[in-house]
């Protein structure tokens, strides 16, 4: 029986790892449900399902009923629900079936190329993701909503929804993990979406002439958020805002910075099936082997006396794809080995398969997605490379830290918070930093790292040791977000409830 302290919550998202990934987004949906269920919250997940969800492999159960969506001017639209479970708890993570819009095995786009449907898809999600609660007899205190595919959930839970049975008094919180996405439209989704014109106005959903679905969320969330500290500071700036900082800072007072967790009980190389070796700060013998593991799988020489640099990586511009591309022959022409794996922007395919064909000692590329193979280069390389232009959290630096493989970041959002820069004399740091988005800044540090690497045994040593005591944890996290959940319940239903509720 749940304690009336404790919280009933809805995830609503694009992603959720595993079933459906396509970078952090998906992590976290993953994950932090989970920690939330165990400090006893009543959490639920839904999110669609795409043809990469197998139903058989994770064993899906076909819910009884159909859901009811209105999707304004276009009538109304129907879906099955899938049930299912989130791996390794209790947590349920439901699968909307709709084989008009999910039925597809890209999440967002094909061949680099966005689905001329995202808008009908994102606000059907959104709205089948407050029927669902209907379907399940579900009142929850708190709809979470990620990223602008799910962004319009609050500004429908204060207009045509304020008055349901279910979902009316929930309070909202919207997580903003990347700002540079926002879901612009055509001003006719207004009539999809069925809140009425009033609400396309400057201050709400309009931008530029268009629909902005990220917009509307953050004029109507009752608290927002973001993946650091440093990225909610940086999106009130034009610089990183992508033209909505000043909506946001008028909601400054209401938006917070939680930095991401690490699945430790996924990311852990004492434990992790994927790679050659098992290793841990006590006994750091296997991480040789996989060293030597990841170059043969790969198709590297395998040396154990060269630096091996690794990216994984999404291959766009915010990911610094651009600024490897032109730092690439320079830093090559060190005595070093790359290997990258990612996929993403055609042109990335190509250019750096042609690296990988110029340079077949040195560089080598997966363009794809394998989750293994990720989890061989955390362990394998001796530094992660992220020259991100912006990032509003990143997972690899902080999964590369707990791989003992210090991380070369450029100094920008949620790597500001999580990466210490090494001090060669102290001993201290745990990786390599640098500020400006140039390939001459990346091959600097590149350059550091590699010296240090060579020169420098002592100091490589103390970067790992000081990476692999880091503890970016869920539970600090989810104790964050518990905080938020509940003033943003106070918000929506008032001291009075609150008090009755939770007696403070
Ligand atoms: P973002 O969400 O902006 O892509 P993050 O660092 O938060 O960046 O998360 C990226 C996640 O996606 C990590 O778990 C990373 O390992 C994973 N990832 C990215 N590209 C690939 C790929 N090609 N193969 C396997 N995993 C990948
Ligand atoms: C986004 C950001 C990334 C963040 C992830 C999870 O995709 O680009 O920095 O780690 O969301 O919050």
């Amino acid at each position: 029986m749940k304690r009336p302290e404790q919280l009933s919550i809805l995830f609503a998202a694009s992603e959720a790892a595993p079933f459906a990934k396509e970078g952090g987004l998906g992590d976290v949906v993953g994950a932090l449900p989970k920690y939330l269920a165990r400090l006893g919250h009543d959490v639920r997940v839904v999110i669609p399902r795409y043809y990469s969800v197998n139903r058989e492999k994770y064993g899906l159960r076909l819910l009884p009923g159909t859901l009811v969506v209105p999707m304004g001017i276009i009538g109304h639209m129907y879906c099955g629900v899938y049930e299912g479970r989130l791996p390794g708890c209790d947590v349920p993570i439901y699968f909307l079936e709709h084989e008009q819009f999910y039925g597809r095995s890209g999440l967002y786009q094909q061949d680099g190329q966005g689905y001329l449907d995202n808008d009908n898809r994102f606000v059907f999600l959104s709205k089948a993701s407050l029927e669902l609660c209907k379907m399940l007899d579900f009142h929850p205190d708190v709809i979470h909503a990620h990223d602008w595919h799910t962004g319009i959930i609050p500004a429908l839970l204060n207009t045509t929804y304020l008055h349901d049975r279910f979902v009316g008094d929930a309070a909202s919180l919207l997580t903003l993990h990347n700002m540079q996405h926002q879901g612009n439209f055509y001003p006719g989704l207004m009539e999809v979406l069925g809140i009425g014109w009033k609400h396309f106005t400057y201050l709400e959903l309009e931008k530029d002439d268009q629909v902005n679905l990220l917009k509307g969320g953050i004029y109507h969330a009752t608290l927002l958020n973001t993946v650091s500290e440093g990225y909610a500071r940086e999106i009130q700036t034009p610089e990183y805002g992508w033209g909505l900082e000043t909506v946001v800072r008028e909601r400054a007072t209401d938006l917070y910075g939680i930095l991401n967790g690490v699945d430790y009980e996924e990311w852990n190389p004492a434990t992790d099936p994927f790679i050659a070796a098992k290793f841990s700060p006590r006994n750091m013998k296997g991480k040789a082997i996989c060293k030597s593991d990841l170059q043969a799988t790969i198709g590297l020489p395998q040396r154990p006396d060269v630096p091996l640099f690794g990216v994984v990586s999404r291959m766009v511009k915010q990911k610094g794809t651009d600024i490897l591309a032109e730092a690439i022959h320079r830093i090559l022409a060190m005595d070093v080995q790359f290997v990258m794996v990612g996929n993403g922007e055609p042109w990335a395919h190509f250019y750096f398969g042609d690296i990988a064909a110029k340079y077949p000692e040195k560089f080598a590329c997966f363009i794809g997605y394998d989750e293994a193979l990720a989890h061989k280069v955390e362990a394998g390389a001796d530094f992660f490379v992220m020259p991100s232009s912006f990032e509003p959290c990143g997972l690899n630096q902080m999964y590369s830290l707990a791989y003992g493989t210090p991380p070369i970041v450029r100094a920008t959002g949620g790597l500001v918070d999580s990466v210490e820069n090494f001090d060669e004399a102290a001993l201290t740091g745990t990786g390599f930093k640098y500020w400006q988005h140039s390939a001459t800044a990346l091959f600097d540090t590149v350059g550091w790292a590699a010296y240090t690497f060579y020169n420098k045994p002592k100091g490589l040593a103390a970067l790992r040791r000081n990476g692999m005591k880091q503890r970016f944890t869920w539970e600090d996290a989810a104790a964050k977000y518990d905080g938020l959940y509940r003033q943003a319940v106070r918000r929506r239903r008032g001291a009075e409830y609150y008090r009755n509720r939770f007696g403070e």
